[in-house]
């Protein structure tokens, strides 16, 4: 049996107890955490009782100096993903980073040439894509039941709030607002199902005490395909319950998940009558998305979300917030271009 990938969890804050919890869910034979890391101590000690880890940091590089770590698990502010993943690299360390890649797309692809010359594996947790209803989409699209996509429609809507202080109220720190934070695992989803972006535009909505980027917005894609879509996010809902529409419409059917996933397709004569329910397995989607890293590690695979696949995902954000502040529709391969040029 191999040997159990040893895990170095750095950011202790709220989304690190989905990703411990995981980790405790897929087994100690799988994943184990040896270290935590928190600039608040309290934290890396209680995220560190809840896994079994050995032992809480409060400074990030004495969790890569350890030679009994094989990769990190990066739950962080945006604005310290790039500085510490490509340490990572530089140390050996196989890379787990929540979304997005990074604030800046120089970040993202320095991130991404930095894991290429170390030979180490870097994923980014779009965890969207490892939920039941959208990896049924994606198979229903290349199993050919919808035909080619026409029209999706996306949304996010949620109550989020940040406390007086907090990172994710800054512009900077967040690396934009509620598009490029939460939104970018929609338009990441739409660009797994539908394909690369050709166009993006943006409409925002602000509410300056809440946080300085956007706190909703909506995001207008064109595909290569000529495929078209709109990506509705909101931290401002007025509820407290978390909604995510999916609908997709294709040349021959469509799905979509109001009061549980539905299929249409001309293709099969029992989805042919109008929308039918499918009952999906339920899936945790974190064990998942950590299941499917360790399998890239320990077998040299690519990883579904790769740094150069996030890269793509963060230049159709980008370009949402590049949109909104020129008012002009925007190319993310354009921005994409600029940056690698400026890279070198
Ligand atoms: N469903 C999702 O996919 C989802 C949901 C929420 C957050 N996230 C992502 O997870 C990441 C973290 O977000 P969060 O909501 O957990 O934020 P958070 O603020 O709750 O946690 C971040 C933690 O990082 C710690 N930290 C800050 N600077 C540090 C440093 N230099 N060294 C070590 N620790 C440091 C903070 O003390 C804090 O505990 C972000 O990338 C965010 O976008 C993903």
């Amino acid at each position: 049996m191999s040997q159990p990938l040893r895990i170095g969890l750095i950011g202790c804050g709220g989304i690190s107890r989905a990703h411990a919890h995981a980790m405790q869910t897929l087994g100690q034979q799988m994943v184990r955490v040896i270290a935590t890391c928190d600039v608040d101590e309290a934290l890396a000690q209680e995220r560190a009782r809840e896994s079994g880890a050995e032992s809480a940091f409060t400074d990030w590089r004495e969790v890569l100096k350890r030679e009994d770590i094989d990769a990190v698990d990066l739950c962080l502010p945006h604005d310290l993903h790039a500085e510490v993943a490509i340490a990572a690299a530089q140390a050996g360390k196989h890379i787990l980073v929540e979304k997005p890649l990074a604030t800046t797309l120089e970040d993202g692809w320095a991130m991404v040439h930095a894991a290429r010359e170390a030979g180490v594996v870097l994923m980014t947790a779009f965890v969207e894509r490892f939920e039941a209803e959208n990896w049924r989409t994606k198979q229903l699209i290349d199993e050919g039941w919808l035909g080619a996509p026409v029209l999706a429609q996306l949304d996010h809507l949620q109550h989020v709030t940040f406390p007086p202080g907090h990172w994710a109220r800054e512009r900077k720190r967040l690396g934009g607002g509620a598009i490029a934070s939460a939104g970018c695992h929609r338009l990441d989803l739409l660009r797994w199902f539908i394909g690369e972006v050709e166009w993006v535009s943006a409409e925002t909505y602000y509410q300056p005490e809440r946080m300085e980027g956007e706190a909703a917005g909506v995001v207008n894609l064109q595909f290569a395909s000529g495929a078209i879509a709109t990506m509705s996010i909101s931290w401002l809902s007025p509820y407290r319950a978390f909604y995510r529409k999916l609908w997709l419409e294709g040349t021959e059917g469509a799905v979509h998940n109001w009061n549980g996933f539905h299929v249409f397709s001309r293709k099969k004569p029992e989805w042919a009558e109008g929308f039918v329910k499918l009952e999906l397995e339920p899936v945790d989607p974190f064990a998942a998305e950590i299941r499917h890293f360790v399998q890239c590690v320990r077998e040299g695979k690519e990883p579904l979300t790769n740094g150069e696949d996030s890269l793509r995902s963060q230049a159709v954000a980008i370009a949402a917030n590049v949109s909104e502040e020129t008012g002009c529709r925007v190319r993310p391969a354009e921005l994409l271009a600029q940056a690698l040029e400026k890279a070198g």
